[in-house]
């Protein structure tokens, strides 16, 4: 870490929503240069706060100051002119345009800047963070990993003093973490700060200079990582002491391997999966791991026949079945939610009750 200047400062700020007290004079400060891990369980307020800091809500009370100076920030271009920029969980950007087109949509200085020149300098900036992506090619042929560097690489180009991530990982393999933390490192050593959001302790571990934690709305309080065990950590976010955890836990352990096989595959293929073997018994959660392009989804959507399967046989309790399309599947009691829900999983224009009734 870098001598320590504080660049952003949120003092007790409140936000209610109705019903529910989001934030209760929450206190949170980032530094340049670090990496700053904001943690708390689901519904702690992490969003909230984050989302107050980027101009999607107002805060209720409290204040905002940049490098010392009050802000007010009312709209998500207050946030940009600010130099906070922000990275979503999902990606927000349009897989249908070029890598260049994306980075700088929706903020062409000048009409007069020759297309050539933007994927030239969007092929600079590429270079300079190490992502590797060419400025002309389509963004939705890029992985995820490489897709949400390319969302990185904008929000950077766009001035940014404070980087935002939140939940960054969520889709990556190792590999692409690894890409990820290089790209993060590489900033805050630029003087950024980021602030990361993650359900990821390890990663936490891995990468950050601080933790704030967060609970019920309220502020537990501030570490630096190094000084902060992971366990209390985890007894920090859930408010529970340290004996209590370790009595949790234990009595859930169950052994499954006399469980009844409920699923078992020979040999299966599908136009996207090579031939695999894989069985799973009731009451068993069974991990699929590999890196990207290993054929990890693609073996599950054989499983489920959501690609044409064109070989193997399947098993359900010891008797064979056909599994060749979806509701073959589901009627047998198998369901699968895709890795990319906004896309595959829901159809976000109707409503929830017809998005529950659609797949019947
Ligand atoms: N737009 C909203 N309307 C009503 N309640 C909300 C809204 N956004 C968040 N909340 C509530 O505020 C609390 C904090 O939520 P959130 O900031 O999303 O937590 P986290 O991101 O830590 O999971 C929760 O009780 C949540 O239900
Ligand atoms: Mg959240």
């Amino acid at each position: 870490m870098q001598e320590e200047v504080t660049l952003l400062q949120m003092r007790h700020i409140d936000k209610s929503f109705p019903g529910v007290r989001a934030l209760n004079g929450v206190d949170f400060t980032l530094r340049k240069g670090e990496i700053h891990a904001l943690m708390g369980e689901n519904g702690a307020g992490k969003s909230t706060l984050i989302k107050i800091l980027t101009g999607v809500y107002q805060h209720d009370g409290g204040e905002i100051l940049v490098e010392g100076q009050p802000v007010i920030i009312r709209s998500p271009q207050d946030a940009q002119n600010q130099g906070i920029s922000t990275v979503y969980q999902e990606i927000t950007l349009c897989p249908n345009l070029t890598v260049a087109e994306n980075m700088f949509i929706g903020r062409e200085e000048s009409p007069l800047i020759r297309h050539k020149d933007r994927e030239k300098k969007a092929d600079e900036i590429l270079g300079h963070l190490g992502i590797p992506a060419r400025s002309t090619q389509q963004l939705g042929s890029c992985s995820l990993a490489v897709q949400q560097m390319v969302a990185i690489a904008r929000a950077v180009d766009m001035k940014c003093r404070v980087l935002i991530l939140d939940e960054p990982t969520s889709s990556l393999d190792d590999k692409e973490v690894k890409m990820l933390f290089d790209l993060m490192k590489d900033l805050r050593s630029k003087g950024v700060g980021i602030i990361f959001v993650t359900h990821f302790l390890e990663q936490v571990y891995e990468v950050s200079d601080r933790i704030t934690v967060l609970r019920n709305g309220e502020l537990v309080g501030e570490y630096l990582t190094k000084d902060l065990p992971q366990v209390e950590l985890v007894s920090k976010m859930i408010g529970k002491e340290l004996e209590e955890l370790s009595a949790l836990g234990e009595s859930e352990e169950k052994e499954t391997k006399d469980a009844e096989v409920f699923y078992e595959a020979h040999d299966l293929q599908s136009s996207e999966a090579q031939p695999f073997d894989f069985s799973i018994r009731k009451g068993e959660v069974n991990g699929f791991t590999g890196l990207l392009g290993s054929g990890r989804s693609e073996s599950v959507r054989a499983i489920f026949g959501a690609d044409k399967v064109n070989g193997g046989s399947v098993k359900i309790c010891g008797k064979p079945v056909k599994i060749t399309k979806p509701i073959d599947a589901m009627k047998h009691g198998i369901g699968y939610l895709a890795e990319d829900r906004k896309r595959d999983g829901i159809i976000a224009e109707l409503s929830v009750r017809e998005n529950i009734i659609l797949a019947l």
